[in-house]
């Protein structure tokens, strides 16, 4: 028992933890509300009571801003925001000596940041085809991007990123830790190694990995990391980006402004020390707060333990999808080497309406789309006529675009909602399904009873 009264051992418990758990929604065919089943994790988790206790009590009792303070609250916000940090890089095994900690709003600003402090330096970025378009983009704004292929099953080229490391003068090698479609996880110790062995530093998007994969930047030799609370059960606006203290301080500040100067004249400016330096304006410091409180939380049930419960989940929802004739799975299939991340496709039904089917008549929360992983969705869907796509998309008719559904795990999910989504599959692929469901261009999704429900 830990000293809010509930044990860490026992999954059932932990469930409770977390309010979300206790939503039910009205659906179509049911008389009563139906208990919410939650497989958007991937997209966001939702903060367990400790997490939000901790938040709230900062924002009630500690509220004051940082560093720049005499009083007594300034001085414990400080405190707790610097302790947050240590936090996180114990977390991810990292070491605050040599490394800095900035923390951002989100992922996206935090692979930015990487990508920013990096520009000045000669050659390519090698990122990968499974990249989220928020470790790709930013590279692209700020230099020769060039990609590693993958492998018919979706998994990465290892034999193309070692030609691309020595075909390339590359500076940084940009991966994903886990992919946000497959869920699969590059072999991140090797790709490390194979990086620095050609001169290049590596970049770890770890956006998928941080709550659902133990992390060690120091074994596993990573140089930059990046992570958000939304997707490691803490509130939404607080990320981070993990990062050699030698080239943050060799950038100019990404955003420069408030915090990150020591002295400043009209003609001259002289900027902190990461990670001030890179930390301008104010930050979100309950976020920070909370961020670390989930990590707390996480550490206490144990990463092993939640690796172990979200694959056991991944292998039931695996077996039972793929034993449904009608659904495809994307991305390798060994459970080994993936997250409990499934993006899958039935029969030739737009992804929208299955995951609307799954809402309205499961109050099974899924997600559709390329999930801002455009290329990858091209590739593992095989589309050809990309400038169609095109057209259609600046067309801005959503529903024609292609896409999959996608569920995804987090620790309070059990094996009782997998069969249960598993039956919803299973009733949409015998399109035994009852609503009527209508999709404007722009996706917006319009649904009602069929009139032979009324007729009697
Ligand atoms: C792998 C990956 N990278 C980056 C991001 C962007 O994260 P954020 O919304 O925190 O900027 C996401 C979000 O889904 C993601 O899954």
């Amino acid at each position: 028992m830990n000293e809010e009264g509930f044990s860490r051992c026992n999954l059932k418990e932990i469930r409770k933890e977390f309010p979300i758990t206790e939503i039910a929604f009205e659906v179509i065919g049911r008389s009563e509300p139906v208990p919410l089943i939650y497989f958007d994790h991937a997209a966001s988790t939702h903060p367990p009571r400790q997490v939000l206790k901790t938040y709230i009590d900062f924002l009630e009792n500690d509220y004051a801003n940082i560093h720049r303070g005499h009083h007594n609250l300034s001085l414990i916000a400080s405190k707790m925001f610097d302790r947050a940090k240590e936090v996180i890089a114990e977390f991810i095994g990292g070491h605050l000596s040599d490394h800095a900690i900035i923390m951002t709003g989100n992922t996206t600003e935090a692979l930015t940041l990487a990508s920013h402090v990096m520009t000045k330096m000669e050659g390519i970025t090698l990122a990968t085809w499974m990249e989220h378009h928020s470790n790709d983009l930013p590279h692209r704004k700020r230099g020769k991007v060039e990609y590693v292929e993958l492998l018919k099953d979706g998994s990465l080229d290892m034999a193309d990123l070692e030609e691309k490391l020595k075909k390339f003068q590359v500076k940084l090698v940009a991966v994903t830790g886990a992919s946000n479609v497959t869920g699969f996880m590059p072999d991140i110790q090797t790709i490390a190694r194979m990086a620095h062995e050609n001169g290049a530093y590596i970049l770890v998007d770890a956006a998928q990995l941080l709550a659902h994969h133990k992390i060690d930047v120091g074994k596993t030799g990573i140089d930059f990391l990046a992570a958000a609370g939304h997707k490691a059960y803490a509130p939404f606006g607080s990320a981070f980006l993990y990062a050699p203290r030698e080239l943050l301080d060799k950038a100019d500040p990404c955003l420069p402004g408030g915090g990150t100067i020591v002295y400043v004249t009209h003609d001259d400016v002289l900027y902190e020390k990461s990670p001030e330096r890179h930390e301008g304006g104010t930050p979100n410091i309950a976020g920070a707060i909370g961020f670390a409180e989930s990590l707390k939380f996480l550490d206490e049930i144990g990463m092993a333990r939640i690796r172990q419960h979200e694959k056991n989940l991944l292998k039931l929802a695996l077996e039972g999808l793929l034993s449904i004739e009608g659904v495809t799975v994307y991305g390798p299939l060994d459970p080994e080497k993936r997250l409990g991340v499934i993006a899958f496709n039935i029969l030739d039904l737009p992804h929208d309406l299955v995951s609307a089917i799954l809402n309205y008549e499961g109050a099974i929360a899924t997600r559709n789309g390329c999930f801002c992983a455009h290329p990858y969705l091209h590739k593992l869907l095989k589309v050809k006529d990309l400038s169609k796509l095109k057209t259609t998309a600046a067309e801005g008719n959503k529903h024609s675009l292609p896409g999959t559904v996608r569920a995804s795990f987090g620790i309070y999910n059990t094996e009782e909602e997998v069969e249960e989504f598993l039956k919803m599959i299973r009733l949409i692929c015998e399109k035994k399904w009852i609503g009527e469901y209508r999709f404007a261009p722009s996706g917006a999704c319009n649904y009602s009873l069929p009139q032979k429900m009324f007729d009697h």
